[in-house]
């Protein structure tokens, strides 16, 4: 990566506006349910207060469109941050204002502060540049660590970093960039991906270029009804978007007339009703009963994609292969993080990307068994399809050191 680190930096005396996605999965009670996203923050926000700088970290929760939502406060995030850190992190109710102003002005090196969620403010996702200048005056350097954020070009991750004379990339950005690139740069073979999630729409870009990429791609989740009925299968009521239909048999002809191993799955769970206490049948992929959504894979696919995958060097991982969030849907993901598990005990590098697929890793308890959990869903996506990250784009440039 070419971009300044923090590792290029000291930080002494410096009051450090630092960008990070704190934005973690919350219960009814407003507990953080996990906590990922904070603990990778951690190196980078240690080396700043190690420097004898200031952290002043800001970040995203949800999606409260500009309005105040004390459900989507980072409250709670402040909190578990001052555990995990061992020191008080000071909260301040509002990203930008006089509080704000001055909880900052009364900072010490090595003290640490957390703004309330910036999308609080409508500013923030419209990138407007007076919220911009705004939250740029909070600190005299600006460092990005939400990898998470990346693909987004809002206020503080890409207009603020104007007013900044250096943009710094955090540790974790910096890592999650570095894993993304060797994978997609020559990565060892054979090589696979195994996507799911719900919509063909959101991974339309990233299908299209992985197929010329890999060697095997798994489609699953909800995304393989889309092609179950391109290929004439019947579907049931499973979610099917009838206006990709074209286009997933285009996908299909052009895998035909290229080296790409296209799987699918070969049996599916499916219910009548998606609910928490809904009963479910196990039906094949190709004959899904009128009436029925598929909601998870069966058994006979876990096996089937472990026998398609068996021997592959390098695996990559997205997106959950049912609804995940309803536990009795949810062991199909699990499973292909067990897979995961597996591959990467014998010598495959693996990298997972999205919420639900890191959770499901988490779940299995084998997170650390992984080449790399990314903390990124959409960036990882929009990395994959080869576009640029605003997030990254606005970051200094290693040459330009000294010059700015
Ligand atoms: C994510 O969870 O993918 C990131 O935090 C970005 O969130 P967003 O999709 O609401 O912009």
């Amino acid at each position: 990566m070419n971009k300044v680190t923090v590792a290029d930096i000291n930080f002494r005396g410096r009051k450090v506006l630092l960008r990070v996605d704190f934005n973690v999965p919350l219960d009814e009670r407003r507990h953080i349910r996990a906590d990922h996203r904070i603990q990778t923050a951690l190196p980078t926000i240690r080396k700043i207060l190690a420097d004898g700088g200031m952290v002043i970290a800001c970040s995203h929760l949800g999606r409260p469109k500009g309005k105040h939502v004390p459900d989507l406060s980072l409250r709670p995030v402040a909190d578990r941050l001052s555990e995990l850190l061992g020191q008080t992190v000071t909260f301040a109710e509002d990203c930008i204002g006089p509080e704000a102003a001055n909880l900052i002005g009364r900072m010490q090196n090595g003290d640490c502060l957390l703004l309330e969620n910036l999308r609080f403010h409508q500013g923030e996702t419209e990138n407007d540049p007076e919220f911009a200048r705004k939250l740029s005056e909070l600190g005299d350097i600006y460092v990005n660590d939400a990898f998470g954020t990346a693909h987004r070009e809002h206020a503080s991750t890409s207009g603020a970093t104007k007013y900044f004379g250096q943009a710094v990339a955090g540790f974790l950005m910096e890592k999650e960039l570095r894993y993304l690139a060797q994978i997609m740069g020559r990565p060892a073979r054979p090589f696979a991906a195994i996507l799911g999630g719900a919509k063909i729409s959101g991974k339309i870009g990233v299908v299209s270029l992985l197929m010329d990429q890999v060697d095997t791609l798994v489609i699953s989740g909800a995304m393989a009804f889309t092609f179950a009925r391109a290929m004439g299968h019947s579907t049931g009521d499973s979610l099917v978007e009838e206006d990709r239909v074209e286009l997933a048999r285009e996908i299909l002809a052009r895998a035909g007339n290229s080296k790409v191993n296209l799987v699918f799955p070969t049996d599916i769970v499916a219910t009548k009703d998606i609910a928490v206490d809904a009963s479910s049948r196990v039906v094949p992929f190709d004959a899904i009963p009128d009436g029925f959504k598929g909601v998870d894979i069966g058994p006979d696919s876990v096996r089937h994609f472990g026998e398609a995958l068996k021997g592959f060097r390098t695996v990559i991982w997205n997106g959950p292969m049912g609804v995940c969030e309803i536990p009795q849907f949810a062991s199909g993901t699990v499973e292909i993080a067990r897979l995961m598990g597996r591959l990467t005990d014998t010598g495959a590098t693996t990298v997972v990307g999205g919420g639900d697929s890191a959770a499901a890793v988490d779940r299995a308890g084998l997170h650390d068994v992984m080449t790399h959990v990314s903390t990124g869903g959409g960036a990882t996506l929009k990395f994959l399809e080869g576009k640029s990250l605003p997030g990254v784009a606005a970051l200094t440039d290693q040459v330009t050191v000294g010059t700015v």
